[in-house]
């Protein structure tokens, strides 16, 4: 008998089905898993898929989740859903073609039974050990003859379907087309038959490749997913190899939740690197920036930061590790050191710049009777927060609600810090070093000339769902050569006034 503190122990239905998918991982043979693309969700990625459904609210959850593989993300939604304070009750339905995963899967499903039976909560199931494809798309073409056969609908479909192009002239196609679904590969597959399955605002959450974003291979899912359903979510994985990474899976994945017969409205876009979640980072666009109004192709474009430049100039494609740079975050937080903090200059004192010292691009400091401090006692606490004296070029993290521009970059110049041997940057800024140490002041300047343009800016603009500038979206973002960076300085240190038309001028030139 499975008691309560058994199920606390194994953090409810989610451990155990991982053991049990690692276990049934070794009993695989190499033919099946790729015939069948059999590469499981790890309980990371199960939860965070669970939990991009919204909060039921219908009496019964009608839960379909095809490819069930062991069951990782059945036991990912009931760990979610299944408590003793919801008082809906759950029916699945999984589909499950391969034997080894069968085995697994009955006895996660049982567990889970008894388990949610003790917590007074109402789960039933049913395994359909049948080909999902052929059996769905031969029962609901059956709607449309004389011999109508019963075809169960769902409110809810969560899955990892098997990745596997099908030929033009297979069985799968000629069942698909029969219910008009046009695809080349068995995940569009699965997510378009599922969609035809749910029930109107019924809700699917998905991992797949994100090969069908674009290519005219899948114009026609495209045309159909979007003709059917209103994109809620997308999840991006940064890395390729890193969502099915025990099975060494190398390609880009990506999580979609969508509402079938929804309204679309703006999109929930969020990155992490991997399956940890731990640098997840949340922005929200119009749809119009996901799919673009006057694109006959429905190209589904995920911008992968704040930032996304696939269409930015091919001479604008280097990345801060081409040219040699690094960016970091002000380390010096002024409350954590507060004791060691002077108004103004004094003896062991160094400089601390704060945004309020750029002015225009240039540095201007120290302010007399600013808001801010303008020093830092050089001393054994404060050292390592302190960087050598020299050129760097600065990017306010958050603009004024009042500001036009989202990328506001100035320049930190050391004859303009009374030659100090150090520096201190506070935390309010972002700014580009070359290994902890200065750049060149051609380098600087050209740098800074470049992410105050509005082309820069204006592609910032477009994709960021907020007005904060992290250091993690400049790291991301694309810059001219090194070398085209140097010449942008030296043009800019001969020219007196630099107006923004100016600017704008000599950058879209050495964009061509
Ligand atoms: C990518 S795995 C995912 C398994 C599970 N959903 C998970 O997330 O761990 C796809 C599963 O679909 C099963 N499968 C492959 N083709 C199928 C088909 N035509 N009908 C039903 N199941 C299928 C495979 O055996 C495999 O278990």
């Amino acid at each position: 008998m499975i008691s309560e503190s058994i199920l606390a122990e194994t953090a409810g239905f989610l451990s155990f089905t991982d053991l049990n998918r690692k276990e049934a991982n070794t009993e695989l043979e190499v033919e099946t898993k790729s015939m069948l693309g059999q590469y499981m969700t790890s309980s990371d990625i199960a939860s965070f898929m669970a939990s991009l459904f919204p909060e039921p609210t219908k009496k019964t959850i009608k839960l379909l989740d095809p490819g069930a593989g062991v069951g990782s993300l059945t036991s990912a939604f009931l760990d979610r859903f299944c408590t003793k304070k919801n008082k809906f009750s759950i029916e699945l339905t999984a589909y499950e073609i391969d034997s080894v995963m069968n085995k697994y899967l009955k006895t996660n499903l049982a567990l889970f039974e008894k388990i949610a039976s003790e917590m007074d909560f109402n789960f039933s199931w049913e395994i359909v050990d049948k080909d999902f494809v052929i059996e769905k798309s031969r029962k609901l073409d059956s709607l449309n003859s004389l011999f109508k056969e019963d075809v169960k609908t769902f409110t809810h479909c969560i899955m990892n379907p098997p990745y596997k192009k099908i030929k033009s002239s297979s069985r799968h196609r000629t069942f698909l087309r029969k219910v008009g679904i046009e695809t080349v590969n068995l995940y569009s597959a699965f997510v378009a038959l599922s969609l035809l399955l749910l029930e109107e605002n019924g809700y699917l959450v998905a991992i797949i490749p994100r090969s069908f974003c674009n290519g005219p291979y899948y114009l026609p899912f495209r045309k159909f997913l979007l003709s059917k359903a209103a994109v809620k979510r997308i999840h991006l994985f940064d890395s390729r190899n890193k969502a099915f990474k025990e099975d060494k899976v190398l390609q880009e994945n990506i999580i979609i939740g969508v509402e079938k017969g929804g309204i679309q409205k703006d999109v929930i876009v969020s990155t992490s690197t991997d399956d940890s979640f731990s640098d997840l980072f949340v922005y929200k666009y119009s749809f119009d920036k996901i799919v673009k109004k006057e694109d006959k192709y429905f190209f589904i474009h995920i911008p992968s930061s704040s930032c996304d430049f696939e269409d930015f100039p091919d001479k604008f494609n280097f990345s801060l590790s081409d040219i040699g740079l690094n960016i970091s975050t002000g380390p010096v937080v002024d409350f954590r050191v507060k004791e060691h903090i002077c108004d103004m200059p004094e003896k062991n004192c160094v400089p601390l710049i704060y945004p309020c010292h750029i002015k225009n691009g240039a540095i201007c400091w120290p302010i007399k009777n600013g808001k801010k401090p303008n020093a830092i006692i050089f001393n054994s606490h404060t050292k390592k927060w302190l960087y050598p004296n020299g050129f760097y070029t600065v990017v306010r993290r958050f603009s004024s609600k009042e500001e036009k521009r989202r990328i506001v970059a100035g320049i930190i110049e050391p004859d303009l810090l009374g030659n100090a041997e150090k520096i201190g940057i506070e935390n309010h800024l972002n700014f580009f070093h070359d290994n902890k140490k200065p750049l060149t002041q051609a380098l600087s300047k050209g740098l800074c000339v470049y992410l105050n343009s509005t082309m820069v800016d204006e592609y910032f603009r477009r994709f960021s769902g907020h007005t904060q500038v992290n250091a993690a979206d400049l790291k991301l973002m694309k810059y001219p050569s090194r070398e085209n960076l140097v010449k942008l300085g030296k043009w800019a240190s001969e020219i007196n006034a630099l107006s923004q038309e100016i600017i704008d001028k000599e950058v879209l030139k050495i964009s061509k």
